[in-house]
């Protein structure tokens, strides 16, 4: 078992024997979805990831949750509702009830609490932005929003870092959510506090790194081809797994002193190597999957030549799927979003583009 988890497990078992200061209450916050700049793809077993990733946090995309909840000594297993964007939705109410099951043993008073969740995305279903990170995050947060009312406790250090703990469980990438700007998960040998247990926050990020846009082009409106349990799970068989892993970590090493240094043309270059290496592994899994489109292959070749032409500062990234994030320096905005508007446009699927970027992490909603 690892050091953060036994900590909380250690917490938990305190926990249980103290008195409820608030046995009924309401919470909700909001969390971002991020974008991966260094991918996260095959993990091992307690959702342990293969190697360190690290992400951009979005800004608009996000999700909002709000949870009310009511403390009954006479229950013995979590009871929950949930609706999703004011509708109940089963199969989502099965996922978290599976989830909130998988951490009660970290979260004791669960066992005799009733939780009624609504949740809903500022973006829509179809779009393609990963709605898991910003879910997982968005509950994790309520979580330990509620047990800080019940028993009152905690730095705000801790709190964070518990509800990366807690999101990861639910969604690796959702780990990274919990931070602005930029956040890194996984054990990697450029940061020190870096763990596989939770993400923590990237600091000393260089001016022209802050504020990056990312204008994501819906090249295909419509659900995941591939499920990411999926295709991290392809990657135990995967014969280019091991390489690729020591490539992620030769990339955060590189990514970890251009972040600070501020070398734009390098950090473009690592995040479009990152992108082709995580189509490459799923191109080359059993089965394989080719998730760009033609549109997609488009969209990357004219942001690379509009890039040599005119030597504004973009790059692509990609998700698992066909849609192209187009990320872009604060300086080059107007430039860029010109060219977007009337070249890129055009490639996407009802011409939908959104236009997000950087942003500083989730809120509380609700009065503390
Ligand atoms: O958090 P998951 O299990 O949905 O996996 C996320 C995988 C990628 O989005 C492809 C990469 C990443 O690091 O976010």
């Amino acid at each position: 078992m690892k050091k953060f988890e036994i900590l909380l497990l250690e917490q938990a078992s305190e926990i249980s024997s103290e008195k409820v200061l608030n046995p009924e209450g309401f919470t909700a916050w909001t969390s971002p979805s991020n974008i991966a700049i260094v991918k996260y793809w095959g993990k091992r077993p307690g959702q342990i990831p293969a190697n360190a990733s690290l992400s951009l946090t979005l800004s608009k995309a996000r999700t909002e949750t709000s949870v009310t909840y009511t403390y009954d000594k006479s229950i013995k297993e979590p009871q929950l509702t949930f609706k999703f964007e004011g509708k109940t939705q089963d199969q989502f109410e099965k996922r978290i009830k599976k989830y909130l099951l998988e951490i009660r043993e970290l979260l004791p008073w669960l066992n005799h609490t009733k939780l009624s969740i609504d949740s809903s995305n500022n973006f829509p279903h179809s779009s393609g932005i990963a709605s898991s990170a910003s879910a997982m995050s968005a509950l994790a947060l309520t979580l330990c929003d509620i047990e800080e009312r019940m028993y009152g406790r905690k730095t705000a250090k801790d709190f964070m870092k518990k509800a990366s703990f807690l999101a990861r469980l639910g969604s690796g990438s959702a780990s990274r959510s919990v931070y602005g700007n930029m956040a890194e998960w996984g054990m990697t040998s450029c940061r020190r506090e870096s763990s596989d247990e939770f993400a923590i926050p990237v600091t000393g990020i260089h001016e022209d790194l802050l504020m990056l846009r990312d204008s994501i082009l819906i090249i295909e409106a419509g659900k995941k081809k591939v499920s990411s349990s999926f295709g991290h799970d392809l990657m135990k068989s995967n014969p280019y797994a091991k390489l690729r892993f020591e490539a992620a970590e030769e990339n955060m090493q590189r990514l970890c002193s251009v972040i600070t240094g501020g070398d734009t043309g390098h950090f473009i270059d690592i995040m479009e190597n990152e992108a082709l290496s995580l189509h490459a592994m799923m191109m080359t899994s059993t089965p394989g999957f080719l998730l760009m489109k033609p549109n997609s292959l488009k969209a990357i070749e004219m942001i690379r030549e509009y890039r040599r032409e005119s030597g504004s500062q973009l790059g692509f990234t990609l998700d698992a799927g066909a849609n192209v994030h187009v990320i872009y320096t604060k300086k080059s905005e107007s430039k860029v979003k010109k060219f977007i508007e009337s070249e890129l446009k055009p490639l996407c699927e009802n011409g939908l583009v959104i236009h997000d970027e950087m942003g500083g992490g989730p809120e509380r909603m609700s009065e503390v």
